[in-house]
């Protein structure tokens, strides 16, 4: 799916935004997902392309991977010789820490310095616990609590993951891979830059320049050749995408084309509309070379037994109870006004029913609450009849 791109079309509250936010779920936290309304990409300070392009590159992740020498085992032993700080004078902190570590086959204990013991301090790290500690940076990693470690203590109630002691000796080479994104990789080649910037006096840059994004693709492609990375194209979902003009258009159809490009998903409520800053008219405001690349799915207006079925699981998910009838006048209300209405009511609904003494909501909570707010028919309504009356 990578440079392609899909077009949610449908009226307001049809769950475009909800549909979304879904497939990121799906998707998974490993891989990025950004979020940015059309209406964004005016900001005061940065350049229109500027905030697409960094909203394009935090949707692109690179995995990286790298063998470390570590240290791993679980603690079967741990002493701490504390000393006061140097910072503090009245602080106490651990000073040095004696550790031992254990695999199923090899034992060994480490002396470790002051930074390494105030990780050890921090993390809370205790006997039974499997850890490594990265032998060159000193960075310590806790995996988890032992299973049946003995002579460690053990609590009824343990948050924490249990792991097996591994195996093979203490210290060994360990495969570690983490996710970050060409922005991540931008801001930080982009810093490196900056520093000898600085010295010549040269601090400008808000907006990364072409030459930064230039060579943290290199170095990417680069580390993809050597098989050290992975690329990991995430999803860019721009909401309201009418709201984007021209100019923004042609980038994102320029951005599709690129073979760094991640998944595109835009939204919309607009049908035949003017594409901004033109006078040309298309459907749903978007020009027809990047409608041509686009999967197009409509969203329709939700039946009542959908809107049901919503209610309930909104309700559920609010930890609320709420009795048939009350259902049933919810649900009245989502098919004559909105969805997201009559979702907003559930909240005050509750309130109301708690006011009353009652842990459910009846169909008076509801009516009771719809009496307090307007939704937007209502509103107009009010607006036109005091129409006179109002300030303009
Ligand atoms: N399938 C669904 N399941 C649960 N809640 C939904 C579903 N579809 C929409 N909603 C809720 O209905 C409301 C309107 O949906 P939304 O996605 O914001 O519509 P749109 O973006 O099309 O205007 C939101 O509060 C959303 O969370
Ligand atoms: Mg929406």
């Amino acid at each position: 799916m990578t440079g392609k791109g899909v077009l949610l079309v449908g009226p307001s509250g049809t769950g475009k935004t909800a549909l979304a936010y879904a497939i990121a779920r799906e998707l998974g936290k490993d891989t990025p997902f950004t979020v940015i309304n059309g209406s964004e990409i005016y900001s005061t300070e940065l350049k229109k392309t500027e905030v697409l392009m960094q909203a394009v590159r935090k949707s692109i992740g690179a995995r990286i991977k790298q063998v470390r020498p570590v240290y791993q085992g679980v603690v079967k032993d741990l002493k701490v010789k504390v000393g006061r700080s140097r910072i503090n004078p009245y602080a106490v902190m651990p000073r040095e820490v004696q550790i031992t570590l254990a695999t199923k086959d090899d034992e060994r204990t480490l002396s470790v310095g002051e930074e390494v013991a105030a990780q050890i301090y921090q993390q809370g790290i205790r006997k039974g616990d499997v850890i490594w500690i990265d032998a060159e940076t000193g960075r310590i990693v806790k995996e988890g609590r032992a299973k049946s470690f003995e002579g460690a203590k053990s609590y009824d109630i343990e948050v924490e993951r249990l792991v097996d002691i591994p195996a093979g000796p203490v210290r060994t080479q360990k495969e570690i891979s983490f996710t970050v994104t060409l922005h991540d990789l931008d801001m930080n080649f982009a810093a490196q830059k900056l520093s000898f910037g600085l010295m010549f006096g040269l601090f400008t840059e808000r907006e990364i320049s072409d030459d930064v994004r230039r060579s943290v693709d290199e170095w990417v492609k680069e580390k993809i050749n050597q098989g050290i990375a992975e690329l990991i194209p995430g999803v860019l979902f721009i909401d309201d995408v009418h709201m984007l003009d021209i100019e923004a258009f042609s980038f994102l159809t320029k951005a599709l084309e690129s073979d760094l490009s991640p998944i595109l998903i835009l939204a919309t409520n607009r049908g035949l509309t003017k594409i901004r800053g033109t006078d040309v008219e298309s459907p749903h405001g978007i020009p027809l070379d990047l409608l041509d690349r686009l999967l197009i799915i409509q969203t329709k207006p939700y039946s009542e037994n959908e809107i049901r079925e919503i209610i309930k699981i909104r309700a559920e998910e609010l930890d609320v109870a709420i009795d048939e009838a009350g259902i049933e006048e919810l649900t009245k209300i989502g098919a004559q006004t909105s969805l997201r209405y009559a979702i907003q009511l559930i909240e005050p609904a509750s309130i109301v029913a708690k006011r009353n003494g009652r842990q459910i909501i009846t169909a008076e909570d509801v009516r009771y609450a719809a009496g307090l707010f307007m939704d937007v028919k209502k509103s107009i309504n009010y607006v036109k009849e005091y129409e006179s009356l109002m300030l303009k």
